[in-house]
């Protein structure tokens, strides 16, 4: 693989700031939003709750929520996709009440949402779980139904209930503290759009966020972070392939533990002005991973390294210590001659020489890029099922693959 690739907006920033919008009833625009399943369920469950939406040129999104229509996220778009459960802070912070689908089980882990409602209800809510749904109220108070603000200490460093109760807190009355939150820059990045909408918050990136309430916020114009991910995984494209790839856009600070272990397997990298410039070796050497919240190794990044180190030499060890079931990939490895042992949450990963073309299934968005990388390392050729998986967080993956120098074709067009 050689050549320059761009790298897309966020997707797990774009999410929760789409969601942002429901907080103010001014116009909020962001910019390099990716063109991604996952964001069009987002815009159709704001559209549905009376949120105007329009598109702005290139990858631009504009939206207005001066009348919202509802107040109530379906089963059927959570269950679509899980980020629709950040409408639940938003609603109930603006409306002072909010009717949200759980989200149920995921393919990766059981996910729950026991943090997100802990801390609402520490803010005053009233929560309920009526047929599947979480029906909340916001107390009563002088200025109409509100949350209060309150000091919160979550259990683990959830991303989710981090940028859920932080939503929530900016028009809460008074002070919000956050302890132990996530630090990811995807939290950095909606506080500071937050912070552009005159909400008080300090701290976001560190393990303690405060935020102030306000009476009310303003609108926003603004430019979503470049994916970490999608970076990583490009990485990945080039490091597997002995290739020589540039990844405009793709910031080394958000992707620090991981290029440190790309760098341990043998991968030369160059931060330049542009991006990250990435060159693979003539075969990687193994190393241990270990996933972990920011800064750590991200989770995200976990199947795609497993699908480097399987061609790896020597042995590698891969713990996943986020979600309990995300090694489903590494059987469909398997299938391609990897050399993989699962115990409990540890991978070994016996390097092999070669992989070899298979028909294989993807099972969710992680572990459908890690066999299209295994893939481009592979003899013959490989075919990837349940690809709508990729289009649920990859833009236009496929194309920019193969202006890299791989050769795909898509046998069915992308679902709508
Ligand atoms: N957790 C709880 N209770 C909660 C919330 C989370 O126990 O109330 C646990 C989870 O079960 C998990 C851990 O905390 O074991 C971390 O989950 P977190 O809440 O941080 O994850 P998330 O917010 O649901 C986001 C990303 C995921 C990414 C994780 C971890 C978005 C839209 N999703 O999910 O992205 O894996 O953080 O970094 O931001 C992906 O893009 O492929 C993806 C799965």
């Amino acid at each position: 693989m050689r050549g320059e690739v761009a790298i897309s907006g966020s997707k797990n920033s774009a999410l929760p700031l789409l969601f942002a919008s429901l907080l103010t009833g001014e116009r909020c625009r962001f910019r390099n939003v990716p063109e991604l399943a996952d964001i069009r369920t987002a815009i159709r469950l704001l559209q549905d709750l009376g949120v105007k939406v329009g598109a702005l040129d290139g990858h631009g999104v504009e939206l207005v929520a001066d009348a919202l229509t509802g107040h109530e996220a379906p089963y059927e778009l959570v269950k679509t996709m899980r980020a629709s459960f950040l409408s639940l802070g938003p609603l109930l912070s603006r409306e002072g009440r909010a009717r949200v689908s759980t989200p149920g089980g995921c393919a990766i882990g059981a996910r729950p949402v026991n943090l997100h409602l802990n801390g609402l209800e520490k803010m005053g809510a009233k929560l309920e779980i009526v047929h599947g749904y979480v029906e909340a109220e916001a107390p009563a108070r002088r200025n109409g139904r509100r949350l209060r603000g309150a000091r919160l200490a979550l259990d683990t460093p959830s991303v989710g209930a981090t940028e859920n109760l932080m939503m929530a807190a900016t028009l809460a009355d008074g002070v919000t503290e956050i302890e132990n939150a996530a630090r990811e820059p995807e939290i950095e990045d909606l506080a500071n759009a937050l912070g552009k909408m005159g909400a008080r918050i300090e701290g976001a990136g560190t393990s303690v966020i405060r935020v102030e309430g306000v009476e009310e916020l303003r609108g926003v114009d603004h430019e979503v972070i470049a994916d970490r991910i999608e970076a990583g995984t490009f990485a990945v494209a080039a490091a597997i392939t002995r290739g020589d790839c540039r990844l405009r856009g793709a910031r080394a600070a958000h992707l620090d533990a991981f290029l440190l272990k790309l760098e341990e397997a043998g991968v030369q990298l160059d931060a330049e002005p542009a991006g990250i410039r990435v060159r693979g070796p003539e075969r990687p050497r193994s190393v241990t991973v270990k996933t972990a919240p920011f800064p750590g190794f991200a989770t995200d990044l976990q199947a795609q390294m497993m699908a480097l180190m399987s061609i790896a030499e020597g042995s590698a060890v891969i713990t996943e210590t986020i979600f309990e079931n995300r090694f489903m990939h590494a059987l469909e490895l398997v299938r391609l001659g990897a050399d993989i042992a699962i115990e409990g949450n540890n991978a070994v990963v016996r390097g092999v020489e070669r992989l070899s073309g298979a028909p294989v299934m993807a099972t969710d968005l992680r572990a459908s890029v890690s066999l299209v990388l295994a893939g481009l390392a592979a003899d013959n050729s490989t075919e990837i099922g349940r690809v709508y998986h990729l289009d649920r967080g990859y833009e236009r993956i496929e194309e920019k693959l193969c202006g890299l120098g791989a050769d795909i074709r898509r046998a069915r067009a992308p679902r709508a």
